[in-house]
């Protein structure tokens, strides 16, 4: 070793040698998280990623409609870089179970915006825009979306829904349904109620079991009145849109809520967004997913908003704020908002 480490800096000098080794490591770190992803997703499109986290594992031999030298090259590679152990006769299993399932949970997140990434020359020359030529893709977006709300913004939410003392709950862009079946475990609620616009995303929910007596999951579109009226539904006295509403431009914002005061005229309006930052907010956070967040709500053409500009957009379509709460650690925040019901004008009171 050492002789090699004297002929390597002899022949390219010490400099040289210096430059090889931080291009090495750079490209090595680079190169390692795009492969990794890659892999990862490449798994989970062909239905094998939980399987390393199972006690079986994966056999590249044994495993029917694979090509075994590609499964063992990319198996091998990832025992080399610690992400697999492996076993006796050639099985593969992940090496730290508990690490390897949050990865999954990222290849969700990376799966939901891969798209508009992927296309970026298209979207950055104008060649292609989003939501027209690509767009993200709404089952791993509807999943990543569980696996991140679940940690905190659950029970986050469900803190101040409880304040409010709802029984009948409308969520609206419920995706899989996830905190519907997390809040049917708490006995104070009754009937609740989900729609969203991905049939996959409600297809995923009926398939994990989260219809239930209390639970009904429906596809539909908060864009549409007739959608948000759920067949055989009890009247709802609060409608929740949770990380829902950035999806839309103000005039469409404007005609949910329209919409929304027309069909549950005493319904209150309760939404958990995440708060616009500016430039300089996100870079103090770069050690957090929040800059991707960011780049990938506004690659896909999401509106974050302050408190103050939801407060403006309720207040223009008849709500007022009557609860808030902000968790900057985890940069979310809810707003809770009732109809501002009419004072009875002058001659009907007194005629
Ligand atoms: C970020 S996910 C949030 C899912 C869920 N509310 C949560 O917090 O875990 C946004 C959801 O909004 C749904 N969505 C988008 N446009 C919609 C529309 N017009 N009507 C109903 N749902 C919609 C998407 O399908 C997606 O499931």
């Amino acid at each position: 070793m050492l002789k090699e480490a004297i002929k390597l800096i002899r022949t390219a000098t010490f400099k040289g040698a210096l430059r090889l080794k931080n291009h090495s490591r750079i490209v090595g770190s680079v190169v390692r998280n795009h492969a990794l992803m890659n892999i990862l997703e490449a798994f989970e499109k062909c239905g094998i990623l939980s399987r390393f986290v199972s006690q079986e594992g994966i056999s590249p031999e044994k495993e029917p409609g694979f090509n075994s030298y590609v499964l063992r090259t990319v198996c091998e590679y990832l025992y080399e870089i610690g992400i697999l152990e492996q076993s006796g006769s050639n099985i593969y299993r992940a090496k730290n179970p508990v690490r390897f399932k949050r990865l999954m949970k990222a290849v969700n997140a990376a799966m939901a915006y891969n798209p508009p990434l992927q296309d970026l020359d298209n979207l950055l020359t104008g060649k292609h825009e989003y939501g027209r030529d690509v767009c993200r893709d709404d089952r791993y977006d509807a999943i990543a979306s569980d696996d991140v709300s679940e940690i905190f913004y659950y029970g986050f939410t469900e803190q101040g829904l409880r304040k409010t003392g709802t029984r009948v709950l409308l969520d609206v862009g419920c995706g899989t349904g996830a905190f519907l079946a997390f809040l049917d475990k708490r006995e104070s609620y009754g009937k609740l109620y989900g729609i969203d616009l991905s049939e996959s995303a409600i297809k995923e929910g009926k398939a994990r079991g989260y219809e239930s007596g209390r639970v009904k999951l429906v596809t539909g579109s908060a864009l549409k009145p007739d959608d948000l009226r759920v067949p055989g539904m009890e009247t709802p006295d609060t409608l929740l849109i949770m990380q829902v509403l950035h999806e839309f431009t103000d005039p469409e914002v404007a005609r949910i809520l329209k919409s929304i005061r027309a069909g549950f005229p005493g319904a209150r309006v309760f939404i958990t967004e995440t708060p616009q930052r500016n430039t300089q907010a996100v870079k103090k956070r770069r050690t957090t997913s929040i800059p991707e967040l960011k780049l990938v709500h506004l690659l896909s053409n999401q509106v974050m908003r302050t408190s103050e500009r939801w407060m403006q957009l309720f207040s223009d379509a008849g709500y007022e704020l009557v609860d808030s709460e902000m968790n900057d650690l985890a940069n979310v925040m809810y707003l809770v908002f009732e109809p501002i019901l009419q004072k009875p004008l002058f001659w009907e009171v007194h005629l």
